[in-house]
């Protein structure tokens, strides 16, 4: 949908002092058709090691086994969504929860069977998006998706969708105009950690191959190269500055820009 932008909210930086969320409020207020889709990575971690659950990364991929899923689905589609959509209510906005699995949003294949139920998405259908849109209302999206062919097996046909694969793909089948990406860094650092200002699609391509782009970084870049083709451009910022949101859709912040 023309005008629409999608935004990543990264896990780390949903942290009770920041303004993201009022900054989501204000630029709705503002008419600005949104579509929120949110991380929780370290949330998922806590309550996992309070069920004494290690928990394994592997490029930026969160390992998952069944008992896992059962964690990952609880806290992201429970607790972290509806905090989420209680606070920006809270601060007068309008907004519905919802995870990739609802309305048929966001289907999946096992992306790889050593990293156990994560999907591979293989099928967007963002109809429930633009309806919510429509209404005006933020939709807040919980990165998981149902396996599409679905598989019997202990993991109730759900596999888990990393947050930036899962808002990569969304901006892409809606056409959005602008994919944004908060998280705890400034942006995309090279190898002598200084923030790169611009990057093209061969150059996020070669930081990928070169090792520099590592953990968390990973699922980010490859999302930005998924949605480049449809959506105009795709931005890293730090989700740590006050006010980074309202700043970034006025013109006038720092990070990355991949175009
Ligand atoms: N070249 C790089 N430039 C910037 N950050 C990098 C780079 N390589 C790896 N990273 C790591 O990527 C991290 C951001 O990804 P991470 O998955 O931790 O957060 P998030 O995606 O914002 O949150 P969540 O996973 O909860 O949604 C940074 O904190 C940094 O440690
Ligand atoms: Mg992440």
């Amino acid at each position: 949908m023309a005008g629409t932008i999608v935004i990543k909210l990264g896990g780390s930086t949903l942290g009770s002092h920041d303004t993201t969320l009022a900054d989501l409020v204000a630029l709705q207020k503002k008419g600005v058709p949104m579509v929120v889709v949110h991380g929780g990575a370290n949330i998922v971690t806590e309550w996992l090691r309070r069920m004494n659950i290690a928990s394994k990364f592997v490029k930026g991929l969160r390992a998952t086994d069944a008992e896992t899923l059962k964690v990952v689905v609880a806290i992201l589609a429970g607790l972290v969504n509806k905090e989420l959509v209680a606070a920006v209510q809270a601060l007068g906005g309008r907004a519905v929860g919802l995870s990739g699995i609802d309305g048929g949003l966001l289907g999946a294949q096992v992306k790889d069977p050593g990293l156990g139920y994560v999907g591979d998405v293989v099928e967007v259908n963002p109809a429930s998006l633009k309806a919510l849109l429509d209404a005006g209302f933020i939709p807040v999206v919980a990165p998981l998706s149902y396996q599409s062919p679905p598989e019997a097996g202990d993991h109730g046909f759900i596999l888990n969708v990393n947050g930036d694969t899962a808002a990569g793909q969304i901006a892409a089948a809606l056409g959005a105009e602008k994919l944004i990406f908060l998280t705890d860094v400034a942006g995309i650092l090279d190898g002598s950690k200084r923030l790169i200002s611009k990057m093209s699609v061969p150059e996020a391509k070669a930081m990928l191959a070169s090792g520099v782009a590592s953990g968390g970084m990973i699922p980010k870049i490859e999302a930005c190269l998924v949605a480049l083709p449809t959506v105009r451009m795709a931005r890293i910022i730090d989700g740590r500055a006050a006010h980074a949101l309202v700043k970034e859709v006025e013109g006038g912040t720092e990070g990355t820009t991949i175009a």
